[in-house]
């Protein structure tokens, strides 16, 4: 396997390796066959790749996103033009632990519970129908069309905005933004994603602020409403720093990962043709489309690694692990584990793939996972439907980043 170099329990491998991020899994076999849980070389973490593993890390006390004097995010830079970025950040429930954790996230869950996501429903419906008309007037000129541009991306961030009560005139800054700021996940960033990251962190925040601020003055029935009133109604308050961090999360975990989800998805069905009929079949019949919706979101996994810090000296799969080393744990190698998924690199829509764990585990779980599968199930449903006989005009390629798992393009003809 190319790039890839196994000496004992020690692995070099660099996710630039084209080869391996076009398609990691055969890596990941090769890894859970010969060293599960390695140390990896290239980024200084140990790494496990085992579902078993990465399920109980994830669940345990010993591990947490943060320890007292860690920096915010690993690979933190020291530098100054950062800082815009670190403000950004400082409060997502992503860096906080107990008990900062519990009380920010029962507030944010609160206020998800009022904003009462089924109501969003009709307007995904609704979205979904448009998106997929404009696209049928190019298809039928014979022009192939990007699926991730005209579809699979614009539907989570209206969704997110809307819910938040921000208008759809502000999509493509919120897009612009949220990129420029996710990429700073990414296990390698350069002095230039750095600085595109702080100054859309600055924008980011001035733009929230306005928005914040008008809010208070006119509380309605969107979650930013919500989330300024759970705190003035509870024991529990929330600070305008809290507040913004967390609005920035909901945009940029709302979106980013379910459109990749949606993209990754529909690819895999027009790949496997046999798959794309039961899925089409399912939805004729309105059977229930949460077994099959799990299984695209396993079969691909939209965010494939999150860190931990070690929070006391413990052994997980026979490493020895010191208090304040960093972890790493590959949710796509654990979503491909033959222990737990038969013939885990089949894409096979009638199995039970619930404990894929794409949303994660323990008090970090997605909170947003009810609105992510809504929408998942919806936009999978609507596109298959409304344009029946649409295929891949060329194979999809995978883009070159890690942390997200997305394509380049899926350009799709009739
Ligand atoms: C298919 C799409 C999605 C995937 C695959 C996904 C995946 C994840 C994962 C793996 C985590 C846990 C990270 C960790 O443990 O370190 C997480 C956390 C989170 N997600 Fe999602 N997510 C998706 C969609 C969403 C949506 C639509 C929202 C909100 C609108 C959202 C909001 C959040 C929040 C707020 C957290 C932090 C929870 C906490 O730290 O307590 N996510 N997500």
């Amino acid at each position: 396997m190319k790039g890839l170099q196994i000496d004992g329990q020690q692995v070099t491998l660099d996710v630039r390796e084209e080869e391996f991020y076009r398609n990691p899994y055969p890596y990941y076999s090769e890894l859970q066959r010969k060293c599960p849980a390695f140390y990896w070389k290239n980024y200084g973490v140990v790494t496990f790749t085992r579902h078993t593993d990465i399920d109980s890390i994830l669940r345990s006390r010993k591990f947490g996103r943060r320890h007292e004097g860690c920096p915010l995010t690993y690979n933190a830079s020291e530098d100054a033009t950062l800082e815009p970025f670190f403000k950004a950040d400082r409060y997502s429930l992503l860096n906080l632990e107990a008990p900062e954790h519990g009380r920010l996230r029962s507030l944010v869950q609160r206020a998800f519970i009022n904003a009462n996501i089924q109501q969003y429903e009709q307007y995904i419906v609704e979205l979904g129908h448009e998106l997929c008309d404009a696209m049928l007037v190019r298809l039928h000129k014979g022009e192939a069309v990007d699926l991730i541009r005209s579809f699979a991306e614009p539907i989570p961030v209206m969704v997110i905005a809307k819910m938040l009560g921000i208008g759809a005139e502000a999509k493509d800054s919120l897009l612009e933004w949220s990129h420029a700021m996710v990429r700073m996940y990414e296990p390698e960033r350069t002095p230039q994603v750095e600085a595109d990251a702080a100054a859309a962190s600055t924008a980011f925040m001035d733009f929230l602020e306005v928005i914040i601020e008008d809010r208070r003055q006119h509380l309605a029935d969107d979650l930013i409403s919500h989330l300024i009133r759970a705190s003035e109604d509870g024991e529990e308050s929330i600070s305008r720093e809290e507040m913004i961090s967390t609005i920035i999360l909901l945009l940029n975990a709302g979106h980013e990962a379910t459109v990749h989800s949606i993209a990754n998805g529909a690819a895999a069905l027009m790949q496997h043709p046999k798959q794309l009929s039961y899925w089409r079949d399912m939805c004729l019949q309105q059977a229930d489309l949460t077994g099959a919706t799990a299984e695209l979101l396993r079969y691909d996994t939209p965010l494939h690694i999150f860190n931990r810090y070690v929070l006391s000296d413990t052994i997980v799969a026979g490493q020895e692990l010191r208090q304040g080393q960093i972890v790493s744990l590959i949710l796509g190698a654990g979503n491909r584990d033959e222990e737990v998924f038969n013939r885990p690199h089949e894409l096979d829509l009638l199995r039970s793939a619930t404990a894929h764990l794409s949303f994660g585990r323990g008090v970090h779980f997605c909170l947003g996972a009810p609105l992510a599968r809504l929408e998942v199930r919806l936009a999978l449903k609507i596109l298959f439907q409304a344009i029946p006989g649409m295929r891949l005009s060329m194979p999809p390629v995978k883009a070159n980043t890690y942390h997200f798992q997305g394509h380049q393009e899926v350009m799709v003809c009739i």
